[in-house]
């Protein structure tokens, strides 16, 4: 693309509809839009990561690397992106080394190209061994700021934090801002001063929840960001992204513009057309949030509380709810809201609120996080909930998860013999469906030969554990 100008990577195959339709959409919806897709000159096509993963399972009966793998038939000129969760892969809870490599050797062989890589603590030694992994596959390793406000977290925090990423060996940068906080006279100044003290590409995320992103990614252009994230028109705004077409058409003029407008609004068209059978999954936000800039929860994070609250028929305490997560937020040293501390923030808060009282009932994941369990705390857990933590006695094997690669073959091994299964196990990208999502993997291999699509959606399923980056 013209020198100066950001590349764009479309996002909608991915946190587009993520954002938008609770991750929802079929690979059977995409095929016929994705040749199309792949003409436009789009940097990357970011369409895989934790939640897809986790729903191909859980919801639509659609084995998570066959999906990869009609992208790759379709998509052959742009490359590949998908989000990792740091030591969490695309799961939610900590895989040791031989399992991270194991991984991203496979989903770099099926044709991944840039791995962006988080930790929802911003700890370093959380994503540490993913970049080796992926640099070891020869791809592009993205590290990742998860940005966030607090009183701890400045801009010589973020430039650290960055600094640290590409001594890594990263080799791209990403801000992620998952709740639209970032303000554009904020991303201009942190823009510029990464421009100066980091030499690796940066790309821009963020989402359009509080209205700010058209702004604060026209900002990130002038301040000269590499690489920005946008989502096709009719799969944009509310909790998802910057239009496609409206970034483009910001940054150049009619005469410039080396897009195809017309070949955009027939993909834009497309998913217009497929959107209206996933209307049960969208949220109830219209316009834009600003509470967002008062509490910090992430688009996808609000949309799944709302749902949960209407499974309970509790939709009244949403706004107490959300009242509740800046106030965790404080009491635990200001983490980051984001896979999986939003899920396991999210929790606690409901817990707080059915209860009526604070911490009455601590969660165990809640209990990991205080205690440091899922990486370092940026800030300082308050005295008073580290003692109710303390007493609790709450133990939980989040972190300790001491099972080789072979013991998982093993139990998956008999696990399809005594289901008259052929073995999977020996299939490295069925064993790490295992290894990652053990009971939604077990479901769907027991029931391969199903053909209706499985829908329940419930309490158990949505309980503080899937969701959104
Ligand atoms: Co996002």
């Amino acid at each position: 693309m013209h020198k100066n100008k950001p590349h764009i990577t479309e996002v909608v195959l991915r946190d587009g509809q993520q954002s938008l339709i609770a991750t929802r959409m079929t690979i059977d919806d995409m095929k016929p839009i994705l040749k199309h897709m792949d003409s436009v000159g789009f940097s990357s096509l970011e369409v895989w990561g934790g939640a897809t993963y986790d729903c191909c399972l859980r919801f639509l009966n659609e084995n998570p690397w066959d999906r990869l793998s009609i992208f790759k038939k379709f998509i052959t000129k742009t490359k590949l992106q998908m989000l990792v969760r740091g030591k969490n892969l695309v799961g939610y809870k900590q895989f040791d080394d031989s399992i991270i490599s194991l991984f991203i050797s496979n989903a770099a062989k099926a044709g991944i190209d840039i791995f962006r890589i988080f930790d929802s603590l911003n700890d370093i030694n959380n994503i540490q061994s993913s970049i080796k992994y992926v640099n070891k596959a020869k791809k592009n390793s993205q590290g990742t700021i998860c940005y966030t406000t607090s009183p701890i977290h400045n801009e010589d925090y973020w430039i650290k934090l960055a600094k640290d990423i590409e001594d890594c060996g990263a080799k791209s940068l990403a801000i992620k801002d998952m709740a639209g906080l970032l303000r554009p006279g904020v991303c201009y100044d942190l823009v510029k001063r990464l421009k100066k003290n980091i030499k690796i590409p940066i790309h821009l995320h963020t989402h359009s929840t509080t209205g700010l992103s058209d702004a604060t990614n026209y900002k990130a252009y002038e301040a000269g960001v590499d690489n920005i994230d946008t989502s096709i028109s009719s799969f944009s705004n509310l909790y998802a992204h910057t239009a496609t077409e409206s970034f483009m058409s910001m940054i150049y003029d009619d005469n410039s513009n080396p897009y195809d407008m017309n070949l955009l609004s027939k993909i834009s068209a497309y998913f217009q057309s497929i959107r209206p059978k996933y209307t049960q999954y969208e949220g109830s936000m219209r316009g834009v949030d600003i509470d967002m800039l008062i509490n910090q929860v992430p688009g996808g994070m609000l949309s799944i509380l709302e749902k949960q609250l209407t499974d309970l028929k509790k939709s009244s305490k949403l706004k107490m709810l959300i009242n509740e997560i800046p106030k965790i937020r404080e009491d635990i040293g200001y983490v980051p809201l984001v896979t999986p501390s939003s899920q396991i923030v999210g929790a606690q808060a409901l817990m707080n609120v059915l209860d009526n009282k604070r911490y009455k009932t601590l969660n165990k994941e809640f209990v990991d996080l205080v205690n440091g369990k899922y990486g370092k705390i940026p800030g300082k857990v308050c005295a008073k909930l580290q003692k109710k933590v303390d007493k609790s006695n709450a133990t939980n094997s989040v972190t300790d998860n001491k099972l080789k690669i072979q013991d998982y073959k093993d139990e998956f091994s008999s696990f399809c013999k005594s289901n008259d299964l052929k073995d999977y196990s020996n299939n490295e990208t069925d064993l790490l469906n295992y290894i990652l999502f053990k009971k939604e993997s077990m479901d769907f291999y027991a029931a391969k030969d199903r053909t209706t699509t499985n829908e329940v959606i419930g309490l158990q399923e949505g309980f503080g554990l899937y969701i959104n980056d």
